[in-house]
């Protein structure tokens, strides 16, 4: 496969950025050529800020699983679509093909069929990092089922909510999942979601670590045993069936300022020529080179850059299982060593852990093979950046530091591998088809070079979130109401003096722990729900391995002598009712809250003592009870 749209030079980056600013449409226009279209569009592009209305290439039919499998067949049918390695070292990899790819995505959409899915229906994937996971998914873009994948370290309240949020019909689970030392129970915890609820009429279950599961007569069914039911159906083909471009393709739910997840919505057509387009150009990957991508398919980066950039472009795509510390910190170089990868995307906080463990794991290992390194999900340090290139890249990769979020389906600012500068912190320059500008608090664009900003966009990109799940307002409020006919990110960001781009982190009550979205709101909900607790205030706080750590200021009733106790009960309720990944830090409890007269807790408070920062606390007159600081600040220091 050639890729007549990637950008080879600085020269070939500023002129396609020069062309997508002034003719988008023919700009797009001509990198959607290079798809496989069952119809073509009418339209490129039609789009209002306002609704907001987005709709790419409009009245084109297409088939996302086609561009990613079938396409490819004549000529790469045997090349390896995905490599898959376990958890446990010891354990074979697996190699699909692009023609047993095909053939099994095939196969399980002929499962969901036979189970009554239909176009449009939502299927929630609650699975690990094996191969079946890409399969589902793929599967379910064959048929035109909407699919939800949800990370496996959430919740059964967590997932209920989203199940109920989305009305999904079908679940697509796991008996369990292998992560590290870990055994975790999927099936059993989609039980305990499933308590209720009214729905689900189907949950299809796929055999992994063999835990033992309750199986519900009537509702669940066994993964293999549905399989077998197609093969002696004779493997009839599935055609991939035709989509509008703006026929919804999935549904991601991902944390807000709010207390209740988003369901982010993204579409056919957009979204397939973007994160193609981005995979292509970003990593300037190349045919028949293997690119690892580390982020687990429940996130965002999984969704486009495991499963359908790379697969879009005919690529070879590694799925690994585990973890990068299990059974040894050397787990990431000894699977660079195994499959000689070209392409390392990984999270700053798996390099920032690794980093703790010294040389020693990379000691021996051959890592000749990297050519171009990643790195996204949050702002990645100086320091974490040169261990990055000198330890991994040996200074001879490239680093693209790519910054983009769910809502924008693919990368949006990033250096190019090898073609535009590099600079560390930096993510650099936007995309073709990416308009940033930055404004002050009062919506004025801020002009010119030097300066700082909350970090908006002007102009719709292919890849842009078109709705929230079931409830539009909420992205009209959320993403297009803050600054008129502007897109916003949520994030501060720097332009420097060579108008070079530099993300500063979130400028609203989201954290980003361990390159994971939380928002505050939801976590004080749940330490909320803990019998005893009358309120709480969350805050992050730098914390050197995670980004960002997770503070807790909570006023309880009794904690009967046993704060310790105490503290552990509401660690658990936060597991219970988010997952294990949102749980606090640090819990402090507090006889109140600082909170100005109009009652609004004043966070900036709360996050420059959990700073350990208290020399400049700024103005606290407007607080109801300035006394308190002094206390909260004493508590803390004891
Ligand atoms: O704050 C930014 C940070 O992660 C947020 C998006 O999170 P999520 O939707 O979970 O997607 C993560 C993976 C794309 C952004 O608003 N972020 C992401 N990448 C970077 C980043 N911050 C700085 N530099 C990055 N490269």
């Amino acid at each position: 496969m050639n890729y007549p749209y990637q950008l080879k030079t600085l020269e070939d980056y500023q002129k396609a950025y020069q062309q997508s600013v002034q003719d988008p449409e023919a700009f797009w226009a001509s990198v959607a050529e290079n798809f496989t279209w069952q119809k073509k569009w009418d339209k490129v592009l039609d789009w209002n800020f306002t609704e907001p209305k987005v709709e790419w290439f409009k009245g084109a039919q297409l088939n996302i699983t086609e561009n990613c499998l079938d396409r490819h067949l004549a000529t790469r049918g045997h090349e390896p679509a995905i490599i898959w390695e376990s958890n446990d070292p010891e354990e074979h990899h697996r190699v699909l093909s692009y023609n047993e790819l095909h053939f099994k995505v095939q196969q399980f959409a002929n499962v969901l069929l036979n189970n009554g899915v239909q176009k449009g229906d939502r299927v929630c994937i609650y699975m690990g990092m094996i191969p079946e996971l890409s399969i589902a998914t793929l599967a379910c873009a064959r048929i035109g089922a909407i699919h939800s994948v949800i990370f496996g370290g959430f919740s059964a309240q967590a997932i209920a909510d989203r199940l109920d949020d989305a009305g999904a019909e079908f679940i697509v689970t796991c008996d369990g999942a292998f992560r590290g030392a870990k055994d975790i129970p999927l099936k059993s915890v989609i039980d305990d979601a499933l308590v209720g609820n009214k729905t689900i009429k189907r949950v299809i279950v796929c055999t992994r670590t063999r835990t033992p599961v309750s199986m519900l007569k009537g509702r669940d069914v066994w993964w293999e045993d549905e399989i077998k039911q197609v093969e002696t159906m004779g493997n009839p083909a599935v055609a991939p069936v035709a989509m509008d471009a703006e026929d919804i393709l999935f549904i991601l739910y991902t944390s807000g300022s709010t207390g209740k997840p988003k369901g982010v919505v993204h579409t056919t057509a957009g979204y397939m020529v973007w994160t193609n387009y981005t995979f292509v150009n970003v990593f300037q990957y190349q045919p028949g080179q293997v690119h690892f991508c580390t982020a687990d398919i429940g996130w965002i980066t999984g969704h486009s850059y495991i499963i359908y950039g790379p697969l879009s472009a005919g690529a070879t795509t590694l799925m690994f299982e585990g973890v990068p510390t299990w059974p040894d910190a050397g787990r990431f170089w000894e699977i660079v060593e195994k499959y000689k990868v070209d392409i390392l995307y990984t999270a700053p906080t798996a390099i920032r852990s690794l980093m703790s463990f010294g040389l020693g794991p990379i000691k021996g290992k051959d890592l000749s093979s990297l050519k171009v390194l990643g790195s996204v999900g949050e702002p990645i340090n100086e320091e974490a950046w040169h261990w990055y290139n000198e330890q991994i890249g040996h200074k001879r990769c490239p680093i693209v530091d790519t910054w983009w979020q769910t809502e924008t389906g693919g990368v949006m600012i990033s250096n190019l591998a090898g073609i535009t500068p590099a600079k560390p912190s930096y993510a650099t320059l936007p995309l073709p088809g990416i308009q940033p500008c930055l404004v002050d608090e009062n919506g004025q664009e801020i002009e010119g070079n030097g300066v700082n900003g909350n970090l908006c966009i002007k102009f719709p990109w292919p890849g842009i979130i078109r709705s929230t799940y079931n409830d539009h307002e909420r992205c009209k409020q959320t993403y297009f109401s803050t600054y008129e006919n502007l897109y916003f990110t949520g994030d501060g960001c720097l332009r420097d003096e060579e108008g070079l781009y530099r993300i500063t982190g979130r400028v609203d009550d989201v954290l980003n722990v361990s390159g994971h979205r939380i928002g505050t709101a939801e976590v004080e909900n749940a330490i909320n729900m803990h019998a005893g607790v009358i309120e709480s205030a969350v805050v992050g706080f730098p914390h050197d391995i995670k980004g960002q750590g997770i503070f807790a200021y909570v006023i309880i009733e009794d904690t009967h002598g046993d704060e310790k106790r105490s503290k552990q009960d509401i660690l658990q309720t936060v597991a219970r009712i988010i997952g294990p990944i949102a749980k606090p830090d640090q819990i402090l409890f507090v006889p109140g809250l600082p909170k100005t007269r109009s009652g609004k807790i004043m966070r900036r408070i709360l996050r420059k003592i959990a700073e350990g920062d208290t020399s400049n606390l700024g103005d606290t007159s407007t607080l109801l009870d300035p006394s308190l600081v002094d206390v909260i600040i004493g508590l803390n220091n004891d």
